[in-house]
């Protein structure tokens, strides 16, 4: 009998990835709901045996039905909800965005109240915090305004039926799987350099570096048991110059050609994990250095075997 089981939404997704991973790990049953008909991502983290434990469901979000079956049927005791549209395709399609990423929860939400879950956590973002720059309300984003009315509608969910929740917010996640939007750059810098490639990451100064698996581990500590109450907590990871996870980089793969310059991201690099490490007590920390490591080797073996699409380095 697996320990747990959990259905995780959005789990073709980098993150969604490393939770599949974890869970596996931990002998937990998983059951997964993506619009992705097959395991692309998780593909590169677990073998053909372990992605056949899965018991993967095609599925939309923002189709009440669906979700509603997919969490009642699973028989899950635990909710981890990913699924989202990112910052440029809510951008560029408001109304998608605000299908997927508030209908969708808000599906999920009412399922997870139906079947009685007790264990769930969902990803926020701190795009929901809105604008970067003290004084200027004007810098928000479409995506950033979706996650902080899931963050609101968890609260009311507790207040009004007693439905917990964990919302996390990570900061700027690294690690295999990690292929798409700006903040990707420093895994595809990793990528690249493995495969011999040049590359330069379009960001400088200091910027905060949490590793893909570390994020999964939290998702599932949060998940590992029965919570009372609606909570949110910022998952930043540790602060670092970009140049030196440059120079890591050019240390794990002597002769990389890879490079950072521009400005500093928008987003605050140090903000404190104190309050979630508190909250969900020991969950891993991957030391930069461990990360960086990890991710070439991981990024050497699937090399060798083919499976990594390279197109996502001129994305
Ligand atoms: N990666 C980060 O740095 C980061 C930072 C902050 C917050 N987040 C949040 O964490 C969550 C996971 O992020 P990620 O980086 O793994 O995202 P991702 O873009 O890699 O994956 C998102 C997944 O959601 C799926 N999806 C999209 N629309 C769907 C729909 N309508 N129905 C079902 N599945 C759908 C996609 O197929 C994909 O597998 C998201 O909610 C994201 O907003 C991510």
């Amino acid at each position: 009998m697996p320990e747990s089981s959990v259905l995780v939404t959005g789990a073709n997704g980098c993150i969604g990835s490393w939770v599949l991973k974890h869970a596996l790990d931990r002998g937990w049953r998983a059951v997964v709901l993506d619009l992705a008909d097959a395991p692309t991502r998780p593909r590169l983290l677990l073998d053909d045996d372990a992605l056949a434990t899965i018991d993967w469901r095609q599925g939309d979000v923002a189709d009440t039905e669906t979700v509603r079956h997919a969490v009642i049927d699973a028989g899950v005791e635990a909710v981890v909800h990913l699924g989202a549209l990112q910052v440029p395709f809510c951008k560029a399609d408001p109304v998608a965005g605000a299908r997927v990423n508030v209908v969708g929860t808000a599906n999920v939400m009412e399922a997870v109240r139906e079947a009685g879950v007790k264990r769930f956590a969902l990803a926020s973002s701190i795009a929901a915090l809105g604008s970067a720059a003290p004084g200027n309300p004007y810098l928000g984003t479409l995506y950033g305004a979706y996650k902080a009315a899931n963050e609101e509608m968890a609260r009311v969910y507790w207040q009004d039926w007693e439905v917990p929740s964990v919302v996390i917010r990570p900061g700027v996640v690294y690690g295999v799987g990690r292929d798409q939007g700006m903040t990707s750059a420093p895994t595809k810098a990793m990528l690249a350099a493995t495969a011999g490639r040049a590359y330069t990451i379009p960001f400088g100064g200091r910027a905060a570096f949490l590793y893909a698996g570390d994020v999964a581990d939290a998702f599932l500590t949060a998940v590992s048991q029965d919570r009372e109450g609606a909570h949110i907590f910022d998952l930043n990871g540790d602060d670092h110059a970009v140049d030196e996870v440059v120079n890591l980089v050019r240390a794990a793969v002597p002769g990389a050609e890879v490079s950072s310059e521009g400005a500093e991201l928008p987003f605050p690099p140090d903000v404190s994990d104190t309050p979630i490490r508190d909250f969900l007590g020991d969950f891993d920390h991957t030391p930069i250095a461990d990360g960086v490591s990890e991710t070439v080797d991981r990024f050497r073996t699937l090399l060798e075997r083919g499976i990594l699409d390279m197109t996502q380095l001129e994305r």
